[in-house]
């Protein structure tokens, strides 16, 4: 088969090793990719920006078998739509949702609708728009503290607040609302109750009407030590994740996942693809944070690395709607990813510096890259989160120290990482 993959980041190129290592795979293209990616297939430019017919023109002059999209963006903008449109490209599977089915990631009220209507808990919520801002100036006083905003649409991970007060949360509405501060996704506004608990995400792929599910993992979304500072697109990741007993995953399974397929395969919606679960642990039970119809990052590099099948018979499974055939087999150890970022970042940072030691080789470790790319016989980092370094252990504590090890042997100028992941597992 001929594959293509969409994407650049340390997802893809997780998700890349993962493909290339089956012998089904005859060719595999990434697009773009990053200097990591190009050692499992060949990288192309191909733009992804408005429409898709770059893509399409590619993958029918390739003969391209199957289209993986790493990030939402595609899916919200319905690649999956376009592809099945075209008589070209209809026989061509697309791992992913439809825009609308996408909309449980690219429409935070789609989503709580979704949950409402099929039971899944959630925090309580409502919803306002321009027509409705002095509503939510009437509710949003007299709701409980802390109050939790979030701006609707796809946001880059910045549209979520979190407010202490009834005047930072009134302010920070009508700059939302009114001020338009995350652009269009800010129009409409979800404001809902704050959950105190552990956070954690699981991963289902399905075909629309069966799923499997895949290791489970913890991220860490700040960038300083025990979870403290700025938010980032994450630090590193852990899997399994300990608290996450039998008990506790039943009921995620119960309460969560399968109403979730069951609302999906009822409502019709077309979604042959990954379905990521934001959840929180509150006492004993879980709650969806939020949806998202991709891999996470950089959950994928500890998900991939754990999960023992052939990806490509389990994507062809879910293509061709029979997940009921797949049994999922994982690695028992734990896998732990330790992000290295470029100085400055999520603020802003330089891109461009040679990063050394990267063919440092041992046999539980495996280096991910995110971002960076090529140039002549050097690797040069081209982005906030530069790569992650993935081990394999029998502990957390384990693997994360086989990871540490790892990143003492790479550099690039302004090199940082958390040395502290996994840390509440030690
Ligand atoms: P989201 O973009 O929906 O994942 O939200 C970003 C982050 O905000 C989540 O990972 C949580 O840490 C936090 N968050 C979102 N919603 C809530 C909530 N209702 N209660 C507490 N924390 C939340
Ligand atoms: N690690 C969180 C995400 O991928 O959105």
């Amino acid at each position: 088969m001929n594959i293509l993959l969409l994407g650049s980041g340390g997802r893809e190129h997780a998700i890349a090793w993962k493909l290339s290592q089956s012998n089904q795979c005859t060719q595999l293209f990434i697009a773009p990719g990053n200097a990591g990616t190009s050692e499992c297939g060949k990288n192309i430019n191909l733009s992804l920006a408005n429409d898709f017919a770059e893509v399409k023109k590619f993958c029918v002059d390739t003969a391209i078998d199957m289209v993986v999209v790493g990030p939402e963006d595609p899916l919200v903008k319905g690649i999956v739509d376009f592809f099945a449109a075209d008589v070209s490209t209809a026989a061509i599977p697309v791992i992913g949702p439809s825009a609308y089915g996408a909309q449980l990631e690219g429409s935070k009220a789609f989503a709580k609708a979704f949950m409402q209507r099929h039971n899944i808990p959630t925090a309580a919520y409502k919803e306002f728009s321009t027509e409705t801002y002095q509503e939510g100036v009437q509710y949003i006083a007299k709701h409980t503290l802390p109050i939790v905003l979030k701006a609707d649409g796809l946001a880059a991970g910045k549209g979520v607040l979190i407010c202490t007060n009834h005047v930072e949360a009134l302010a920070e509405f009508e700059l939302m609302i009114q001020q338009s501060k995350f652009g269009e996704a800010s129009k409409k506004v979800v404001v809902e109750e704050f959950l105190s608990g552990i956070e954690m995400s699981v991963f289902a792929l399905t075909d629309g009407k069966n799923y499997v599910l895949l290791p489970d993992a913890k991220d860490y979304k700040r960038i300083g030590v025990a979870d403290t500072g700025l938010n980032t697109g994450g630090m590193g990741a852990v899997s399994p994740v300990p608290f996450a007993d039998d008990d506790f995953m039943n009921k995620v399974e119960e309460q969560v996942i399968k109403p979730t397929i069951n609302g999906i395969y009822k409502e019709q919606i077309n979604y042959t693809g990954f379905v990521f679960f934001g959840l929180i642990k509150v006492g004993e039970n879980p709650f969806v944070i939020e949806y998202n119809c991709r891999m996470g990052d950089p959950e994928t590099e500890v998900v991939m690395p754990r999960l023992k099948n052939d990806l490509v018979t389990v994507l062809k499974a879910a293509a061709a709607k029979k997940l009921d055939t797949i049994t999922v087999e994982c690695d028992e150890r734990y896998a732990c990813t330790v992000v290295a970022v470029s100085g400055g970042y999520p603020g802003d940072f330089e891109k461009g510096f040679e990063i050394t030691g990267l063919d440092y080789k041992t046999p539980d470790s495996l280096i991910f890259h995110a971002g960076t790319k090529k140039a002549y016989d050097a690797v040069l980092t081209n982005g906030g989160r530069v790569l992650c370094v993935t081990s394999y252990g029998d502990s957390v504590g384990e693997a994360v120290d086989k990871s540490k090890e790892v990143l003492k042997q790479i550099s690039f100028e302004d090199m940082y990482y958390r040395n502290d992941i996994g840390y509440e597992f030690l």
